[in-house]
């Protein structure tokens, strides 16, 4: 062989041996930190619901936080808790994809442009000392312009009075759809009632709540330039509010079938 071809040869397996080094060492190191990145995401999900719940104090711990709140898993149609399943070890998302484990929602209903819903959810749950409920913490989740928002809404004890929203996962603009992440938006959820004499009633209007609107304490200002993230929040906050979501949950609570 010349030596011109033999400097081509050694350059081809110099390559081929950086190339296999190296996804080698990527690999090893997406394997050895998949378990990290997991924590990192059950943490901010944590953080998240608290921070929905007005809860949050970020001079504690998270974890430390989370000892307060217990994670139960609800039967969506029969609005009841489900035991004997490890919350922990539920994956809700995955649920929804599962045919087992989820169904169909018919396109009139499917406002939140879901597809599926999955059977049972999580459901957060704040006690008082004396054990009494406080709030109750719901994901939620519905499409924007641009991508599905995930997010969770906190309720009072009552089931009706919104103590927070705030979601932690979307595609939506920053600036326009972007804008549900804006601390002075998610401040004027807390306080707004969700249902009137029993029916869904709460809504996120295009543009502002009227000043002196009778139907304010059920009415939130949709975001400036962004109609379409809007009316997808409109949407999904009145789907995981109404029949389809944890309103039969919701009712339970309200009678003391459940607690
Ligand atoms: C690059 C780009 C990104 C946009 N992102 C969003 C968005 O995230 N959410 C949204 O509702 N509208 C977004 N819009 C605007 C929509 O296309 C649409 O004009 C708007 O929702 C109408 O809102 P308005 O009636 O309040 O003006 C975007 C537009 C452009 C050009």
């Amino acid at each position: 062989m010349s030596a011109n071809g033999e400097g081509l040869g050694r350059v081809v397996t110099v390559a081929l041996g950086l190339c296999l080094v190296c996804s080698v060492v990527v690999s090893t190191a997406a394997v050895l930190l998949k378990p990290a990145q997991q924590a990192n995401k059950t943490l901010d999900l944590k953080r998240n619901i608290l921070m929905a719940a007005g809860l949050l104090d970020t001079s504690k711990s998270v974890e430390e936080q989370f000892e307060q709140v217990e994670t139960r898993i609800v039967d969506l149609d029969q609005g009841r808790f489900v035991d004997g399943i490890d919350p922990a070890a539920f994956d809700q998302r995955e649920a929804a994809k599962d045919p087992n484990q989820s169904r169909a929602i018919p396109t009139d209903k499917d406002v939140a442009k879901l597809v599926r819903r999955e059977d049972q959810a999580l459901v957060y749950l704040v006690r008082t000392q004396a054990g009494v409920l406080d709030k109750i913490i719901l994901p939620i989740r519905g499409y924007g312009l641009w991508s599905t928002l995930y997010g969770f809404m906190a309720l009072e004890s009552d089931g009706n009075t919104v103590a927070g929203l705030g979601f932690y996962e979307h595609g939506e603009t920053p600036g326009l759809g972007g804008e549900v992440d804006n601390p002075r938006w998610k401040s004027l959820w807390p306080g707004k009632q969700v249902y009137r004499d029993d029916q869904l009633s709460i809504q996120v209007l295009k543009g502002s709540v009227p000043a002196a609107s009778d139907n304010a304490k059920w009415q939130v200002d949709g975001l400036s330039g962004a109609t379409l993230t809007t009316k997808g929040v409109d949407n999904l906050v009145r789907y995981w509010l109404g029949d389809e979501g944890f309103k039969p949950l919701l009712d339970n609570l309200r009678r003391g079938e459940v607690s």
